[in-house]
């Protein structure tokens, strides 16, 4: 498959070139030999098949996803959410908090922030029921969250304090499985972000390295539009480092020094900031 076929698939979808850069070949390997499984030998013919049957359509999109992710990626978010951006949920009197993952991989985010959650635990008087609810598009991507097995390049930002208390080594010592209780508490939902939300009100969102990076800004704004929409008043929305709002809105405000951390407001007196 070529450059310029592969750029006719990503415009079905409303795909951005730029997001697939880095991980066009092996992206394209996938498709390619779907294609060959399906005998689709050319590229119009596949893109026919596609408008055609909607398993198609849903098959080829979920091998258009890319699972790449580790424990604590962007260490300075971690940092952050353990010193200053969760301690005003801790010792307070609150129940619960709710965090969604929303485009969760293999679950390195989510156990990430368990982790860090159960460390502070260790800090806190009173640390408030955590529920989670972790979605993906990719239903392959969550069978693997859920069997947590890990190989060790997942892991090369997590501490030695951190591998020996939370993570257990398997098969031959060459993979790492997350403690049994860390999964506990999670619901693995598959997902869209193109649809309506999977539940309302959660205190912390994390969107991260999915829908801003891989479309297009229209099919950007509808996604970022349904997590917004999902956000409880005053909770934490967390975007990957390199990503954007993808439109203006007076519904967030910076949480400082962290350009990719954002609160949303009801009116602004409101908020803690
Ligand atoms: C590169 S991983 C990022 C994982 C994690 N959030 C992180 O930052 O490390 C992107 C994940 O988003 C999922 N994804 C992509 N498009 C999605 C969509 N429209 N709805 C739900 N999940 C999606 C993919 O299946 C993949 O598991």
């Amino acid at each position: 498959m070529n450059d310029q076929q592969f750029r006719q698939l990503l415009n079905r979808y409303e795909f951005s070139w730029a997001g697939y850069r880095k991980v066009r070949k092996g992206v394209k390997k996938r498709i390619h030999r779907y294609m060959k499984s399906i005998e689709c030998n050319t590229m119009a013919d596949f893109l026919t098949e596609l408008d055609r049957n909607n398993d198609v359509r849903d098959h080829c999109e979920r091998l258009m996803t890319v699972s790449i992710s580790r424990f604590f990626r962007d260490r300075a978010l971690w940092q952050g959410l353990k010193e200053r951006i969760l301690p005003e949920f801790m010792d307070v009197g609150r129940k619960k908090v709710r965090f969604w993952s929303a485009g969760c991989a293999c679950g390195e985010e989510v156990y990430s922030f368990k982790i860090i959650w159960d460390c502070m635990s260790n800090t806190y008087l009173h640390v408030p029921e955590l529920e989670v609810l972790a979605t993906d598009i990719n239903p392959v991507h969550l069978d693997r969250a859920r069997f947590a097995l890990y190989p060790p390049s997942s892991l090369k930002e997590v501490t030695k304090v951190i591998q020996s208390g939370y993570f257990k080594q398997k098969g031959g010592k060459k993979l790492f499985e997350v403690k049994a209780s860390l999964k506990k508490g999670i619901t693995w939902k598959n997902h869209h972000l193109l649809s309506d939300p999977p539940g309302s009100d959660f205190d912390i969102i994390f969107l991260r390295n999915n829908v801003l990076t891989y479309y297009e800004e229209r099919l950007k704004k509808r996604a970022f539009r349904n997590v917004l929409k999902s956000l409880a008043p005053c909770g934490i929305l967390v975007l990957g480092s390199h990503e954007k709002i993808p439109f203006e809105t007076t519904d967030l405000t910076g949480v400082e020094p962290y350009p990719y951390v954002f609160r949303k407001i009801e009116s602004r007196s409101d908020c803690i900031t």
